[in-house]
């Protein structure tokens, strides 16, 4: 093998470490994925009914206030000038998410002004009267009173967790967003939209560099090929973007995850829903929320006859299944512990990503930890002949 790293992992971060040693420090890198095709969890593909692009693992918006960011993934794709925006269904009713002047107003079937609305939930907060909660309920009736917590947290996140939220820890949940404005653009950040000509494009874009190969289909656990752990580790730098609990055979056991079942159907309407998302807030319906694809891009041409939806279920994952949310227990965090000194321990290998190092990542934050990782650790290493560590 002639590379001068091995990556494991084409998304976001393995992609850019990739491209940035390739670009860089003109070295020769090698990516693999497992999967059939390059971008990870933020692979896109066009509908073959539809021609509508659906994001396969989830709806993708990005969004950051990282300058540095945002000039590198420029590079690579131009984004549309798309703002999220996120309703819920409660009840028969539709209301605006985050909770703003606006969904208050209407639930309260009130005229609040700022300060009227900050004393109201201010008041029905105070219910616990200064009790420290003890599990996901008080703490949401603590940060946002009962009402508000009931009809538009409380049975959602039921839902996402599958499990009481009486039964849940209160850490789960250290702040919920009301803002006593009628502002109701989901994200805060400075830099937000869609890449225009899709994920795939851009993912592409970053991996085509004379320096860099892509070799979809391969397996770093399978021993039968000649880019394995046993076949690569200590010969060539790897950086490794899978999960952190595989890597060592889960021998401090299994980190736990949540993942989501996404049911596609296309159906023979111009329009199902009006908007990009619909979350369901309420018990009786089982699935969190309904994306349709169509709506992340007005300004396509796309077919006006038929639409593209996913409902999404969440679920507990277990072995086999696509890792999608750490769910960071206290076990959970006991074993990470454990993994990170396994991973410090090990030579010439770099853990990075969501699934490397079992952290939550927005692709923009994943962009950047892939930054700071060739900064602070493959620069030293291709420019200046330093050891891996
Ligand atoms: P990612 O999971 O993308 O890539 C890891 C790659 O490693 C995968 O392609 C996998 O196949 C490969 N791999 C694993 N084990 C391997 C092995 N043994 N051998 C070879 N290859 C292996 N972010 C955001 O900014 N806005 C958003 O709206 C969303 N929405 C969203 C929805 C859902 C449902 C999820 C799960 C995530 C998001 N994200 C998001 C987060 C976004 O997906 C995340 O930032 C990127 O996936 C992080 O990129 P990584 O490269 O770390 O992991």
């Amino acid at each position: 093998m002639d590379a001068d790293l091995v990556v494991v992992g084409s998304g976001f971060f393995g992609l850019t470490v990739a491209e940035r040693i390739a670009e860089q420090y003109g070295r020769k890198v090698l990516v693999i994925d497992r999967r059939s095709h390059i971008g990870g969890n933020a692979y896109s593909e066009a509908n073959p009914e539809t021609g509508i692009e659906v994001h396969k693992y989830g709806a993708h918006l990005f969004h950051t206030s990282n300058e540095r960011v945002w000039e590198y993934v420029n590079r690579f794709t131009a984004f549309t000038s798309y703002q999220h925006r996120v309703y819920t269904t409660h009840k028969g009713e539709v209301f605006q998410m985050p909770i703003n002047l606006g969904t208050i107003n209407q639930f309260f079937r009130s005229a609040y002004g700022p300060d009227e609305a900050r004393a109201l939930i201010k008041e029905q907060a105070a219910e616990l009267d200064g009790k420290t909660p003890e599990n996901l309920d008080e703490q949401g009736v603590n940060l946002i009173g009962r009402p508000l917590y009931e009809a538009f947290i409380r049975n959602y996140t039921a839902k996402q967790w599958q499990t009481d939220p009486r039964d849940l820890p209160a850490s789960i949940i250290s702040r919920l967003p009301v803002r006593y404005t009628y502002d109701n653009r989901y994200f805060n950040d400075r830099f937000e939209g869609l890449p225009v000509d899709g994920y795939t494009a851009w993912i592409e874009r970053m991996a085509d560099h004379k320096n860099i190969e892509v070799k979809l289909g391969v397996d770093f656990f399978d021993e039968s090929q000649p880019i394995s752990k046993g076949n690569v580790v200590g010969n060539v730098p790897v950086v490794y973007t899978g999960p952190v609990d595989k890597y060592f055979d889960y021998a401090e056991g299994d980190l736990s995850w949540r993942t989501i079942d996404l049911k596609e159907e296309v159906l023979d309407i111009g329009d199902f829903q009006g908007c990009s998302v619909m979350n369901y807030a309420d018990a009786d319906v089982p699935f969190t929320r309904i994306h349709e694809f169509r709506h992340f891009h007005p300004e396509r041409d796309y077919t006006t006859d038929k639409t593209v939806i996913h409902r999404e279920y969440s679920r507990f994952a277990e072995h086999g299944d696509e890792p999608y949310y750490p769910i960071n227990t206290a076990a959970d965090r006991e074993k990470l512990l454990a993994y990170r000194d396994l991973a410090a321990a090990e030579k010439s290998v770099l853990f990075g990503g969501r699934l490397g190092t079992y952290k939550y990542l927005d692709m923009h934050m994943a962009i950047g930890a892939a930054m700071s990782m060739v900064d602070n650790k493959l620069a030293p290493y291709f420019g200046k002949g330093d050891a891996l560590v």
